[in-house]
């Protein structure tokens, strides 16, 4: 690999990309995350170590790597310093190679107060949040009511900002005797983070841009997947930012062309966690076997996930949004026992068929999947490391996904270790 490559998930999040990443990262001199924040939770095993970051990149495993957090992220402090001190329990040194854009807004405390409150008032309706508090500070920098990273070294200007706080969030903050609504207590916690964050801080765009002028090569970590984007994803079941791969470029204040290949991480079922359409979920003890193989649950939550069998209507639109060049196929091996497996190769809505998702959620909700039924192969795959070792069904399935979607495969995962791999 000696291009920039952008890894982003094409389902509902959780397709392996921690994997992947860790995986390309070894061929990349700087991985740097763009959007999302503590919502994420991305694994990566090496040996007998286990991994998961949520807002630091996933390169960062690998010595000498530098790591970049990008102005799109939206940082918890709070969350990034029990990250760090994870990664030195670990024996990981990071100095000198993880780095913030001061431009970051922040994550605090109230704002999980208010996902929560808000997850409380949508009653049926709610979205399943990760209660990470994403979604209100999206939406207070969306709204410029945001504090961003540059604010911590400004005492002045971040308790006016914080101050401001309880004029515009009164009805959560107001009264409440939960310490999230303590503003108080939110800016003198921040204090304590200062050194540490005056360390870290730098303008990413920048450092970013320099490095790529010296040769180095950079590789994007996406998170959560593309049916979660705020604009193309499965709304108001979404997450707040874009998790397509635009959100890249703007959320690391880069131009179009840095980006030299798209790979889209498809995981070989589906999950989804939280609330939501699924056109291809299954509630019976298929998807039980999938969840138990497949370990399905949350990296950050420990919630079980919804299982189901793959969806090429869902992919093509993921394919179609992210200009995806070439795929990584992740959890082969979570199908090895299924004798039959079904692939979703396009709805049904009244009668009618589509080969495309319904923008309109009402519609999703109601598109009932067209399977191919095609054989398993009834052995085991773990670990295998050559295309050509597969079983031919194995093979098979695999053309069948990376022919409908016109792309190319570049990785199959056999595993969760990184050398349970198959570089294709
Ligand atoms: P991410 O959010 O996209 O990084 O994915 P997660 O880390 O949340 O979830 C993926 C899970 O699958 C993790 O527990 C990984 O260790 C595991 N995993 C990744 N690739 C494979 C694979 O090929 N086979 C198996 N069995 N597990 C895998
Ligand atoms: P990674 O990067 C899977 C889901 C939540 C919820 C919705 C909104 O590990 O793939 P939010 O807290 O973002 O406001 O929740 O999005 N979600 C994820 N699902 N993987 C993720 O990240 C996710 N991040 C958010 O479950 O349905
Ligand atoms: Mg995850």
């Amino acid at each position: 690999m000696n291009k920039n490559v952008a890894v982003v998930g094409c389902q509902w999040g959780d397709e392996g990309k921690g994997k992947i990443v860790d995986l390309l990262a070894s061929k990349a001199d700087v991985i740097a995350r763009s959007q999302g924040g503590a919502n994420a939770g991305h694994t990566i095993i090496v040996g007998d170590t286990k991994y998961v970051l949520h807002l630091i990149p996933s390169g960062i495993i690998h010595p000498g790597k530098i790591c970049y957090i990008g102005n799109g992220v939206v940082i918890d402090p709070f969350a990034l310093k029990e990250e760090l001190d994870f990664l030195t329990e670990k024996g990981i040194d990071y100095s000198g190679r993880l780095f913030v854009s001061s431009a970051a807004n922040l994550v605090l405390p109230y704002h999980k107060l208010i996902d929560a409150v808000e997850e409380r008032n949508r009653g049926t309706d709610s979205i399943g949040t990760t209660m990470r508090g994403i979604g209100p500070a999206y939406v207070d920098k969306v709204a410029r009511n945001g504090i961003r990273v540059a604010d911590m070294f400004a005492p002045d200007r971040l308790r006016k900002r914080l101050e401001h706080q309880l004029k515009i969030k009164a009805e959560y903050l107001t009264g409440s005797d939960d310490e999230r609504a303590d503003i108080d207590r939110t800016f003198d916690k921040l204090q304590e983070l200062v050194p540490l964050f005056k360390k870290l801080i730098c303008d990413v765009s920048l450092e970013l841009t320099q490095a790529m002028k010296n040769g180095k090569i950079v590789l994007f970590e996406g998170a959560q997947g593309s049916m979660l984007d705020v604009d193309l994803g499965t709304y108001p079941y979404a997450t707040s930012s874009n998790t397509t791969v635009g959100g890249a470029l703007t959320g690391l204040g880069l131009g179009p062309k840095v980006i030299d290949e798209v790979v889209g991480v498809v995981k070989a079922y589906v999950t989804r966690v939280g609330a939501g359409p699924f056109p291809t979920e299954l509630m019976d003890s298929s998807g039980e076997k999938l969840r138990d193989i497949g370990d399905e649950f949350g990296a950050t939550t420990g919630r079980p996930r919804r299982c189901g069998w793959l969806d090429l209507v869902a992919l093509r639109h993921a394919v179609r949004i992210n200009g995806v060049d070439s795929i990584a196929v992740t959890k082969l091996d979570v199908l090895d026992s299924f004798s039959k497996i079904k692939v979703c190769i396009g709805y049904t809505l009244n009668g009618e068929s589509l080969s495309n998702v319904p923008l309109d959620l009402a519609e999703l909700s109601h598109v009932k999947p067209v399977y191919k039924s095609v054989d398993g192969w009834n052995c085991d795959t773990t670990g295998i490391t050559r295309f050509d070792d597969l079983p031919e069904n194995a093979q098979s399935y695999l053309r069948f996904i990376a022919d409908d979607l016109e792309v190319q495969i570049r990785i199959v995962s056999t595993g969760a270790k990184r050398q349970e791999t198959i570089l294709v």
